[in-house]
């Protein structure tokens, strides 16, 4: 069975994102956000971003139209009813994940398969919710989502095999890239990626080089696109630390400590692009 019909929970950065690629693949997608001002917000947005590939001549002004014409908005959860995928991308909260995933797998129909976009929340624990754990799924987007190929496919115990295997072709249909993984605190993506951050950190901390040296270092000695304290600094340093506390203690293994100059910084309020400061300085 392959998915038409999408409900998308939350009009957010990721809801509009994942609603935007959805629509342009020819899905019918309907997104749910708790106010008509944050649904108008995330079509406006999807809207622009696709105004966006419009003038770069990457999507015709027709296909742009049909693609927007493709989303409908509701504050009703009652609109998510008989659809082939709901994607929950709400807050980050586990409270609030698991009463709105109890709330859709209510008024779900039996085929429908429920996913979760979270980032740090075990996908075994919210299936535990739903009244049909075998069909839920985690399908972790990268930010921001029309650009980024990746769609990590995360299953938790209670996950079926034809399940993945709809949720992988799903992403093959939108055209992401999927990587299956099993349910793991920060899946595989995170677990790698915000160690060697924090890893970054200590190397700074340590006074071993400057922060430009160390991101000079990873982009041209590793290739990597951003070095590793600019993206820090992208990501947020609460949000960092907050990852690797869930490392530390899901894992309860202190080689995921958080480096102590991150959560000095965080303390000092440096936390990045968005406050102005971080491990650069921001106009
Ligand atoms: N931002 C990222 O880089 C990123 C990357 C991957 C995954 N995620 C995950 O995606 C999810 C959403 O993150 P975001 O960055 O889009 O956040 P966001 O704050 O931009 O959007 C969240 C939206 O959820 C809405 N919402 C809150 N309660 C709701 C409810 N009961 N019903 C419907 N909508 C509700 C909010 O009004 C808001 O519009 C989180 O789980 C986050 O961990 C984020």
């Amino acid at each position: 069975m392959s998915f038409e019909k999408i409900g998308i929970i939350g009009a957010g950065q990721m809801g509009n994102g994942i609603a935007q690629v959805c629509a342009v693949a020819g899905l019918a997608v309907t997104m749910v956000d708790v106010s008509a001002a944050a649904v108008d917000r995330g079509i406006a947005t999807l809207s622009g971003s696709l105004d966006r590939l419009v003038k770069k001549d990457k999507l015709t002004a027709a296909d742009k139209a049909a693609a927007v014409a493709r989303v409908k908005g509701s504050t009703d959860y009652a609109a998510l009813q008989g659809l082939d995928l709901v994607i929950e991308a709400a807050t980050e909260n586990l409270e609030l994940k698991l009463r709105i995933l109890k709330q859709v797998s209510e008024l779900a129909g039996d085929a429908t398969v429920i996913a979760t976009n979270t980032s740090s929340i075990s996908i075994t624990q919210l299936a535990a919710v739903v009244r049909a754990p075998e069909r839920f799924i985690g399908l972790h987007f990268f930010n921001p989502v029309p650009m980024m190929a990746l769609l990590e496919v995360i299953r938790g115990l209670q996950t079926s095999d034809s399940t993945q295997a709809e949720a992988i072709a799903f992403a093959h249909a939108i055209g992401k890239t999927p990587i299956a993984v099993k349910n793991s605190p920060g899946f595989a993506v995170n677990r790698i990626l915000c160690p060697m951050i924090n890893e970054a950190v200590f190397v700074l901390q340590e006074g071993l080089a400057t922060a430009e040296d160390i991101d000079t270092g990873m982009k041209l000695g590793c290739n990597q696109p951003i070095g590793p304290l600019a993206l820090a600094d992208l990501i947020g340093l609460d949000t960092l630390l907050a990852v690797m506390q869930v490392f530390c203690e899901g894992f309860n293994d202190p080689k995921y400590r958080p480096a102590p100059l991150l959560k000095e910084m965080v303390a000092a309020g440096r936390l990045g692009r968005k406050s102005g400061r971080g491990f650069y300085t921001y106009g």
